[in-house]
């Protein structure tokens, strides 16, 4: 069998080295393409691949057609909406995440965003404490435990609301749930989205949402860009010059959000949530391993296409 790592993005080498080892143990080949620049070279490398590691790679038809031999594509990280499910499927190919093992580097990066925006972008002016603030989590998968987690020991209030997780689950977490997505907004200083980029969500975090956030309110987007209605986002901050936005990877309007929103605006230049070394291997070995498991046992635990 022969395992393909494709990251455009790469893995540490911890991480890569301990792929190395479990698909060596399965007696596997596996090979790397890193770095790549073009598309052809992602399609030339599934060539005659059987199973193919990603992290936001991106998997559609034409990679899916060049990919003859692939039986399974693991999304090393928590979004698979790069992946194209139903190519997938009428592929025959099974797709899977690794759900949960970048969500606390994740986590962290929120903080890291959320102290530089408090303390004015570190330009030397007098900035604010997270200490007591409402913090709102928007929702609560994974990311978003973490999230609380770590607010616990900032001594933030925390507040979370999700579609899909009962109040009660939520609530023995030591988090106040609320009844809405608008609600969260309201009555919370941050609100730090983990929401998947779905049909559903995306363009979803409008001006009318990020409005209801209270004088000097922040939005921090550890999630995916598409979740943000930019040009809504933009006008409202323009608007409502107390209105601070941090993002991990830039917006498609990043400059106008540089230029419009100078000051108040920081976003990272790569998606750096669950660059890791310790993010890395927990994927990376999560996704080595879950081949290994689907091709020797035929194990569909993570399997997110049907
Ligand atoms: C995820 O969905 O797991 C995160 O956004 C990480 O994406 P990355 O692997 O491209 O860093």
């Amino acid at each position: 069998m022969k395992v393909l790592i494709a990251t455009e993005k790469p893995f540490s080498k911890v991480a890569v080295d301990g792929i190395r080892e479990v698909t060596d143990k399965a007696g596997y080949e596996l090979v790397l393409l890193e770095k790549y620049t073009e598309k052809k070279q992602l399609l030339d490398a599934v060539a005659d691949v059987d199973a193919l590691i990603i992290r936001s790679d991106k998997v559609d038809n034409e990679v899916l057609d060049a990919a003859k031999n692939l039986k399974i594509v693991v999304r090393a990280g928590a979004g698979y909406d790069n992946i194209d499910l139903e190519a997938a499927t009428a592929h025959n190919v099974v797709a899977m995440n690794t759900p949960g093992q970048n969500a606390n580097s994740v986590a962290e990066l929120v903080f890291g965003l959320l102290v530089f925006g408090v303390r004015n972008f570190y330009n030397g002016t007098s900035g604010t404490e997270l200490m007591g603030k409402k913090l709102g989590i928007l929702a609560f998968g994974n990311v978003g435990r973490n999230v609380a987690r770590i607010a616990k020991g900032f001594g933030m209030d925390i507040y979370a609301y999700d579609a899909f997780c009962p109040a009660d689950a939520i609530e023995a977490a030591g988090v106040h749930a609320v009844e809405s997505q608008d609600k969260l907004f309201e009555s919370c200083d941050i609100v730090s989205l983990h929401i998947p980029a779905t049909p559903e969500t995306k363009q979803s975090i409008n001006a009318e949402l990020v409005g209801k956030l209270p004088k000097g309110g922040i939005l921090v987007n550890t999630a995916r860009k598409e979740v943000i209605n930019e040009p809504e986002l933009l006008a409202l901050m323009q608007e409502r010059t107390d209105l601070k936005y941090l993002a991990d990877i830039k917006p498609d309007m990043d400059a106008d959000f540089a230029e419009k929103a100078a000051g108040r605006y920081f976003a990272t230049p790569k998606k750096m949530g669950a660059q890791t070394a310790e993010a890395n291997v927990n994927a990376g070995i999560a996704a080595a391993n879950q081949i290994v498991g689907f091709l020797e046992n035929g194990i569909t635990k993570f399997q997110v296409n049907k």
